[in-house]
Protein backbone atom coordinates (compact mmCIF):
# COMPACT_ATOMS: atom_id res chain seq x y z
CA UNK A 1 0.00 0.00 0.00
CA UNK A 2 1.31 3.21 -0.66
CA UNK A 3 1.40 5.78 1.54
CA UNK A 4 -1.10 8.46 1.49
CA UNK A 5 1.01 11.28 0.41
CA UNK A 6 1.14 9.48 -2.91
CA UNK A 7 -1.92 7.90 -3.15
CA UNK A 8 -4.58 10.42 -1.56
CA UNK A 9 -6.19 11.80 -4.53
CA UNK A 10 -6.31 15.43 -3.10
CA UNK A 11 -2.62 15.13 -1.84
CA UNK A 12 -1.41 14.12 -4.63
CA UNK A 13 -3.02 16.79 -6.86
CA UNK A 14 -0.94 19.19 -4.71
CA UNK A 15 2.15 17.41 -4.44
CA UNK A 16 3.87 19.86 -7.18
CA UNK A 17 2.80 23.13 -6.06
CA UNK A 18 4.28 22.21 -2.39
CA UNK A 19 7.25 20.95 -4.08
CA UNK A 20 7.93 23.27 -6.74
CA UNK A 21 11.44 23.44 -7.72
CA UNK A 22 12.51 20.25 -9.51
CA UNK A 23 15.93 21.07 -10.08
CA UNK A 24 17.10 18.31 -8.02
CA UNK A 25 16.18 16.31 -11.36
CA UNK A 26 18.36 18.45 -13.88
CA UNK A 27 21.29 15.75 -13.22
CA UNK A 28 19.45 12.52 -14.05
CA UNK A 29 17.99 14.41 -17.24
CA UNK A 30 21.67 15.06 -17.82
CA UNK A 31 22.75 11.48 -17.46
CA UNK A 32 20.10 10.27 -20.04
CA UNK A 33 22.16 12.21 -22.67
CA UNK A 34 25.47 11.46 -21.05
CA UNK A 35 25.02 7.61 -21.05
CA UNK A 36 23.61 8.20 -24.76
CA UNK A 37 19.75 6.19 -23.67
CA UNK A 38 17.28 6.14 -25.66
CA UNK A 39 14.87 4.46 -23.18
CA UNK A 40 14.24 4.96 -19.75
CA UNK A 41 12.40 3.19 -16.66
CA UNK A 42 11.38 5.60 -14.30
CA UNK A 43 10.67 3.33 -11.26
CA UNK A 44 8.66 5.24 -8.58
CA UNK A 45 7.59 8.12 -10.85
CA UNK A 46 4.68 9.85 -8.82
CA UNK A 47 3.69 12.76 -10.50
CA UNK A 48 5.65 11.98 -13.28
CA UNK A 49 7.99 15.01 -13.50
CA UNK A 50 11.15 13.42 -14.76
CA UNK A 51 8.85 11.03 -16.77
CA UNK A 52 7.15 13.94 -19.13
CA UNK A 53 10.28 16.01 -19.02
CA UNK A 54 12.45 13.04 -20.77
CA UNK A 55 9.26 12.17 -22.91
CA UNK A 56 9.50 15.77 -24.29
CA UNK A 57 12.79 15.35 -25.29
CA UNK A 58 12.27 12.40 -27.37
CA UNK A 59 13.18 9.44 -25.06
CA UNK A 60 11.17 6.64 -24.60
CA UNK A 61 9.45 6.46 -21.38
CA UNK A 62 7.98 3.92 -19.27
CA UNK A 63 7.15 4.90 -15.71
CA UNK A 64 5.67 2.95 -12.39
CA UNK A 65 4.19 3.67 -9.50
CA UNK A 66 1.76 1.83 -6.82
CA UNK A 67 0.31 4.80 -5.92
CA UNK A 68 -2.67 5.74 -8.56
CA UNK A 69 -3.53 8.59 -7.65
CA UNK A 70 -0.12 10.19 -8.38
CA UNK A 71 -0.38 8.54 -11.91
CA UNK A 72 -3.70 10.43 -12.36
CA UNK A 73 -2.08 13.86 -11.74
CA UNK A 74 1.11 12.26 -13.84
CA UNK A 75 -1.30 11.61 -16.98
CA UNK A 76 -2.50 15.17 -17.01
CA UNK A 77 0.71 16.77 -18.19
CA UNK A 78 1.93 17.73 -21.12
CA UNK A 79 3.66 14.77 -23.14
CA UNK A 80 2.07 12.33 -20.72
CA UNK A 81 0.60 10.70 -23.69
CA UNK A 82 4.25 9.59 -24.90
CA UNK A 83 4.85 8.38 -21.96
CA UNK A 84 3.73 4.63 -21.13
CA UNK A 85 2.28 4.57 -17.23
CA UNK A 86 2.36 1.38 -14.93
CA UNK A 87 0.56 1.62 -12.18
CA UNK A 88 2.51 -1.19 -9.67
CA UNK A 89 6.41 -1.65 -8.95
CA UNK A 90 9.12 -2.78 -11.23
CA UNK A 91 8.09 -6.40 -12.01
CA UNK A 92 4.69 -4.96 -13.21
CA UNK A 93 6.60 -2.70 -15.67
CA UNK A 94 8.65 -6.01 -17.13
CA UNK A 95 8.94 -7.39 -19.60
CA UNK A 96 10.72 -4.48 -20.93
CA UNK A 97 14.38 -3.31 -22.38
CA UNK A 98 15.91 -0.03 -21.44
CA UNK A 99 18.87 1.45 -21.58
CA UNK A 100 18.61 3.10 -18.27
CA UNK A 101 16.64 2.99 -15.04
CA UNK A 102 15.75 6.06 -12.29
CA UNK A 103 14.95 6.13 -9.23
CA UNK A 104 14.89 9.38 -8.01
CA UNK A 105 14.40 11.29 -4.28
CA UNK A 106 13.21 8.74 -1.86
CA UNK A 107 12.24 5.72 -3.77
CA UNK A 108 15.28 3.36 -3.26
CA UNK A 109 14.80 4.14 0.80
CA UNK A 110 11.10 3.22 0.65
CA UNK A 111 12.10 -0.62 0.23
CA UNK A 112 12.98 -1.65 4.47
CA UNK A 113 13.72 -4.95 4.14
CA UNK A 114 16.34 -6.47 2.53
CA UNK A 115 14.46 -8.95 0.73
CA UNK A 116 11.97 -6.37 -0.32
CA UNK A 117 15.53 -4.17 -1.46
CA UNK A 118 16.71 -7.00 -3.89
CA UNK A 119 13.44 -7.97 -4.98
CA UNK A 120 13.19 -4.46 -6.98
CA UNK A 121 16.78 -4.82 -7.48
CA UNK A 122 16.54 -7.97 -9.40
CA UNK A 123 13.33 -6.41 -11.31
CA UNK A 124 14.83 -3.58 -12.60
CA UNK A 125 17.95 -5.40 -13.57
CA UNK A 126 15.55 -7.54 -15.75
CA UNK A 127 14.69 -4.23 -17.04
CA UNK A 128 18.03 -3.22 -18.15
CA UNK A 129 19.77 -4.20 -21.77
CA UNK A 130 22.97 -5.90 -20.83
CA UNK A 131 25.41 -2.62 -20.50
CA UNK A 132 22.08 -0.37 -19.45
CA UNK A 133 22.53 1.43 -15.67
CA UNK A 134 20.68 2.22 -13.11
CA UNK A 135 20.60 5.44 -11.38
CA UNK A 136 19.51 6.56 -8.23
CA UNK A 137 20.09 8.45 -4.98
CA UNK A 138 20.38 7.33 -1.37
CA UNK A 139 20.79 9.94 2.06
CA UNK A 140 23.66 9.49 3.78
CA UNK A 141 22.68 7.36 7.11
CA UNK A 142 25.90 9.71 8.82
CA UNK A 143 24.32 13.37 7.92
CA UNK A 144 21.25 12.32 9.76
CA UNK A 145 18.97 14.10 7.83
CA UNK A 146 15.92 13.25 10.13
CA UNK A 147 17.18 15.63 12.98
CA UNK A 148 16.22 18.08 10.63
CA UNK A 149 12.86 17.11 9.94
CA UNK A 150 11.20 19.03 13.04
CA UNK A 151 7.83 20.53 12.49
CA UNK A 152 9.48 24.20 13.00
CA UNK A 153 12.01 23.70 10.19
CA UNK A 154 9.78 21.64 7.40
CA UNK A 155 5.79 23.53 8.26
CA UNK A 156 4.82 25.26 5.15
CA UNK A 157 1.76 26.92 3.86
CA UNK A 158 1.14 27.05 -0.13
CA UNK A 159 -1.77 29.01 -1.95
CA UNK A 160 -2.75 26.44 -4.55
CA UNK A 161 -4.98 27.54 -7.23
CA UNK A 162 -7.99 26.13 -7.50
CA UNK A 163 -7.55 24.88 -4.13
CA UNK A 164 -6.30 27.56 -1.63
CA UNK A 165 -4.47 27.46 1.64
CA UNK A 166 -2.70 24.29 1.56
CA UNK A 167 -0.40 23.46 4.90
CA UNK A 168 1.90 20.69 5.31
CA UNK A 169 4.87 19.76 7.85
CA UNK A 170 7.03 16.87 8.90
CA UNK A 171 7.10 14.90 12.66
CA UNK A 172 9.45 11.99 13.12
CA UNK A 173 7.57 9.83 14.95
CA UNK A 174 10.26 7.04 15.74
CA UNK A 175 13.77 6.34 14.50
CA UNK A 176 14.88 2.90 14.29
CA UNK A 177 18.18 1.17 13.61
CA UNK A 178 18.48 2.27 10.42
CA UNK A 179 14.77 3.54 9.83
CA UNK A 180 13.02 6.44 10.29
CA UNK A 181 9.24 6.68 10.20
CA UNK A 182 7.76 10.10 9.70
CA UNK A 183 4.16 11.71 9.67
CA UNK A 184 3.40 14.15 7.04
CA UNK A 185 0.00 15.60 7.85
CA UNK A 186 -1.82 17.69 5.16
CA UNK A 187 -4.29 20.44 5.86
CA UNK A 188 -6.67 22.52 3.21
CA UNK A 189 -7.92 25.17 4.97
CA UNK A 190 -10.54 25.74 2.63
CA UNK A 191 -12.37 23.13 4.47
CA UNK A 192 -10.47 22.19 7.45
CA UNK A 193 -10.17 18.48 5.88
CA UNK A 194 -6.50 17.13 7.50
CA UNK A 195 -5.17 13.92 5.81
CA UNK A 196 -2.76 11.95 7.68
CA UNK A 197 0.10 10.12 5.92
CA UNK A 198 2.90 8.02 7.56
CA UNK A 199 6.01 7.17 5.70
CA UNK A 200 9.02 4.74 6.85
CA UNK A 201 12.25 5.13 4.87
CA UNK A 202 15.70 2.60 5.44
CA UNK A 203 19.19 4.39 5.28
CA UNK A 204 21.72 2.51 3.94
CA UNK A 205 24.92 3.16 4.09
CA UNK A 206 27.48 3.25 1.31
CA UNK A 207 28.86 -0.29 1.58
CA UNK A 208 25.33 -1.67 1.99
CA UNK A 209 24.10 -0.41 -0.91
CA UNK A 210 27.06 -1.62 -3.13
CA UNK A 211 27.32 -5.15 -1.65
CA UNK A 212 23.24 -5.25 -2.81
CA UNK A 213 23.74 -3.81 -6.20
CA UNK A 214 26.42 -6.94 -5.93
CA UNK A 215 24.83 -9.51 -4.73
CA UNK A 216 21.61 -8.97 -7.58
CA UNK A 217 24.52 -8.52 -10.59
CA UNK A 218 25.26 -5.27 -10.49
CA UNK A 219 28.76 -3.91 -11.27
CA UNK A 220 28.81 -0.17 -8.92
CA UNK A 221 30.63 2.45 -11.70
CA UNK A 222 30.80 5.29 -9.48
CA UNK A 223 28.78 6.89 -6.69
CA UNK A 224 28.34 10.72 -7.15
CA UNK A 225 27.13 13.52 -5.27
CA UNK A 226 24.08 14.86 -5.17
CA UNK A 227 23.96 18.35 -6.60
CA UNK A 228 21.23 19.72 -4.86
CA UNK A 229 22.21 18.07 -1.41
CA UNK A 230 26.00 17.80 -1.49
CA UNK A 231 27.65 15.22 0.56
CA UNK A 232 24.55 14.64 1.75
CA UNK A 233 23.29 11.69 -0.37
CA UNK A 234 24.59 8.77 -2.40
CA UNK A 235 23.96 8.88 -6.58
CA UNK A 236 24.85 5.88 -7.50
CA UNK A 237 25.41 4.78 -10.73
CA UNK A 238 25.50 0.88 -10.96
CA UNK A 239 25.71 -1.24 -14.87
CA UNK A 240 24.20 -4.01 -15.69
CA UNK A 241 26.82 -6.74 -17.48
CA UNK A 242 24.91 -9.36 -18.77
CA UNK A 243 21.23 -10.75 -18.40
CA UNK A 244 22.14 -14.90 -17.28
CA UNK A 245 19.62 -15.40 -15.31
CA UNK A 246 17.33 -12.75 -15.71
CA UNK A 247 14.45 -15.43 -16.45
CA UNK A 248 14.58 -17.43 -13.70
CA UNK A 249 14.54 -14.42 -11.10
CA UNK A 250 11.98 -13.04 -12.62
CA UNK A 251 10.07 -15.80 -12.57
CA UNK A 252 11.04 -16.27 -9.05
CA UNK A 253 9.65 -12.81 -8.14
CA UNK A 254 6.14 -13.67 -9.74
CA UNK A 255 6.13 -16.79 -7.76
CA UNK A 256 7.34 -15.13 -4.91
CA UNK A 257 4.89 -12.19 -4.68
CA UNK A 258 1.96 -14.67 -5.77
CA UNK A 259 3.14 -16.72 -2.75
CA UNK A 260 2.98 -13.89 -0.20
CA UNK A 261 -0.60 -13.08 -0.90
CA UNK A 262 -1.69 -16.22 -0.90
CA UNK A 263 -0.08 -17.50 2.29
CA UNK A 264 -1.02 -13.94 4.36
CA UNK A 265 -1.51 -15.66 7.59
CA UNK A 266 1.47 -17.56 7.62
CA UNK A 267 3.80 -14.71 5.24
CA UNK A 268 6.79 -17.27 5.07
CA UNK A 269 8.86 -13.61 3.79
CA UNK A 270 7.33 -11.06 6.07
CA UNK A 271 5.83 -9.19 2.91
CA UNK A 272 2.42 -8.85 4.04
CA UNK A 273 1.56 -5.34 5.09
CA UNK A 274 1.36 -5.13 9.35
CA UNK A 275 3.12 -8.36 9.06
CA UNK A 276 6.65 -8.65 10.97
CA UNK A 277 9.05 -7.47 8.54
CA UNK A 278 11.66 -9.60 8.31
CA UNK A 279 14.96 -8.65 6.70
CA UNK A 280 15.28 -11.99 4.68
CA UNK A 281 13.09 -14.37 3.18
CA UNK A 282 13.07 -17.87 3.85
CA UNK A 283 15.79 -19.67 1.17
CA UNK A 284 13.35 -23.09 2.48
CA UNK A 285 10.08 -21.35 0.64
CA UNK A 286 12.12 -20.23 -2.12
CA UNK A 287 13.36 -23.78 -2.60
CA UNK A 288 10.09 -24.88 -3.26
CA UNK A 289 9.08 -22.15 -5.80
CA UNK A 290 11.92 -22.48 -7.72
CA UNK A 291 10.68 -26.18 -8.52
CA UNK A 292 10.18 -27.37 -11.79
CA UNK A 293 7.40 -29.81 -10.97
CA UNK A 294 4.62 -29.79 -8.31
CA UNK A 295 5.13 -29.64 -4.81
CA UNK A 296 4.39 -32.54 -2.14
CA UNK A 297 2.34 -32.11 0.79
CA UNK A 298 5.11 -34.06 2.58
CA UNK A 299 7.85 -31.02 1.17
CA UNK A 300 5.34 -28.22 2.76
CA UNK A 301 4.81 -29.40 5.74
CA UNK A 302 8.63 -30.98 6.25
CA UNK A 303 9.04 -27.15 5.39
CA UNK A 304 7.01 -25.26 7.32
CA UNK A 305 7.86 -27.43 10.67
CA UNK A 306 11.71 -26.45 9.89
CA UNK A 307 10.40 -23.11 10.00
CA UNK A 308 8.88 -23.25 13.06
CA UNK A 309 5.31 -22.35 11.99
CA UNK A 310 4.64 -26.57 11.94
CA UNK A 311 0.86 -26.78 9.46
CA UNK A 312 -1.28 -30.19 10.20
CA UNK A 313 -1.41 -32.64 6.82
CA UNK A 314 -4.72 -31.25 5.89
CA UNK A 315 -3.49 -27.96 6.15
CA UNK A 316 -0.29 -29.41 3.95
CA UNK A 317 -2.69 -30.64 1.60
CA UNK A 318 -4.16 -27.58 1.19
CA UNK A 319 -0.91 -25.51 0.77
CA UNK A 320 0.33 -27.99 -1.25
CA UNK A 321 -2.28 -27.04 -4.02
CA UNK A 322 -2.01 -23.58 -3.70
CA UNK A 323 1.56 -23.43 -4.11
CA UNK A 324 0.78 -25.65 -7.17
CA UNK A 325 -1.27 -22.92 -8.65
CA UNK A 326 0.88 -20.04 -8.22
CA UNK A 327 4.05 -22.61 -10.06
CA UNK A 328 1.70 -23.40 -12.65
CA UNK A 329 0.75 -19.57 -13.28
CA UNK A 330 4.54 -18.70 -13.69
CA UNK A 331 5.94 -21.78 -15.58
C1 LIG B 1 9.13 10.81 -2.89
S1 LIG B 1 8.20 10.04 -4.14
C2 LIG B 1 9.23 10.32 -5.51
C3 LIG B 1 8.48 10.46 -6.79
C4 LIG B 1 9.34 10.81 -8.01
N1 LIG B 1 10.37 9.84 -8.24
C5 LIG B 1 9.92 12.19 -7.89
O1 LIG B 1 11.13 12.35 -7.98
O2 LIG B 1 9.09 13.13 -7.71
C6 LIG B 1 8.38 8.29 -3.84
C7 LIG B 1 7.54 7.45 -4.76
O3 LIG B 1 7.87 6.07 -4.58
C8 LIG B 1 6.69 5.34 -4.81
N2 LIG B 1 6.80 3.96 -4.32
C9 LIG B 1 6.49 3.47 -3.11
N3 LIG B 1 6.69 2.14 -3.06
C10 LIG B 1 7.14 1.77 -4.29
C11 LIG B 1 7.50 0.54 -4.88
N4 LIG B 1 7.45 -0.61 -4.20
N5 LIG B 1 7.89 0.52 -6.17
C12 LIG B 1 7.96 1.67 -6.89
N6 LIG B 1 7.62 2.88 -6.36
C13 LIG B 1 7.21 2.94 -5.08
C14 LIG B 1 5.64 6.19 -4.11
O4 LIG B 1 4.31 5.83 -4.49
C15 LIG B 1 6.05 7.58 -4.53
O5 LIG B 1 5.41 8.01 -5.70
Amino acid sequence: MPDAIFDHPRVAAVYDALDPDRSDLDVYAAMVEEFGAASVLDIGCGTGTLATLLAARGVRVRAVDPAGASLDVARTKPHADAVTWVHGTALDALPVQVDLAFMTANVAQVFVGDGAWRDALTAVRAALVPGGRLVFESRDPDVRAWERWTPERTRQVVDVPGEGRVEEWIEVTGVGDRTVTFSSPTVFHRDGVRVESTSTLVFRTRAELTRSLEEVGFVVDEVRDAPDRPGAEFVFVARKTSDAGDADSVRRLRRRRDAAELFADLDPWGLIEGGAPRDEYSPEVDALLDLERPVTPDEVQATFTRMAQPVDMVDAFGLADAFNAVLARHP
